[in-house]
């Protein structure tokens, strides 16, 4: 059993909708998992691990309530913190899911490591994201592969 803190970054909803689909997958398979929509890098444990669920607005933009975070982040040291981030976006943008790929980026830069790419998930293709998100957690998060033999 693990804790799994899901960080959010949404403006209408959708990835909301995808990290509470991924937060009953995980406690399935009995992880603890905590779901922060106004998230705090200060706030959040950083023995756990973080799965970042975030769309991109604007013009490659990230979403209001995850600003702080990023800023945040350009001043941590979270080695060897474990983490993954499914990037929400629209495929007929340029900066398709510009957002989610910079978090992963700062991660990144910040020492944490990254159990999986980025998930990128394109809406035209997929208007229902939770249901390929929830497919994807089950085929390569290293805590739901161990219960996928
Ligand atoms: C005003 C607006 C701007 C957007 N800009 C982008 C963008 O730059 N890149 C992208 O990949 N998707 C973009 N999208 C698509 C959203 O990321 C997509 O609809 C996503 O599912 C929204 O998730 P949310 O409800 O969690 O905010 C934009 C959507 C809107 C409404």
């Amino acid at each position: 059993m693990a804790n799994v803190q899901i960080i959010v970054g949404s403006v209408l909803g959708a990835s909301e909708y995808v990290a509470d689909a991924l937060a009953e997958k995980l406690r399935e398979c009995q992880h603890e998992v905590d779901i922060h929509l106004e998230p705090d890098a200060n706030e959040i444990a950083r023995h756990d691990h973080w799965i970042i669920c975030s769309s991109t607005h604007g013009a490659g933009d990230f979403p209001d309530n995850i600003q702080r975070f990023a800023t945040q982040l350009n001043q941590l040291k979270l080695d060897p913190l474990p983490f993954c981030v499914i990037a929400l976006g629209d495929s007929s943008y340029d900066t398709f899911c510009e957002a989610g790929n910079k978090l992963h980026q700062l991660m990144l830069k910040s020492g944490a490591k990254p159990q999986t790419d980025v998930f990128e998930i394109d809406v035209l293709q997929h208007p229902i994201p939770e249901d390929v998100a929830v497919e994807w957690l089950a085929q390569h998060h290293p805590l739901m592969v161990d219960k996928n033999p």
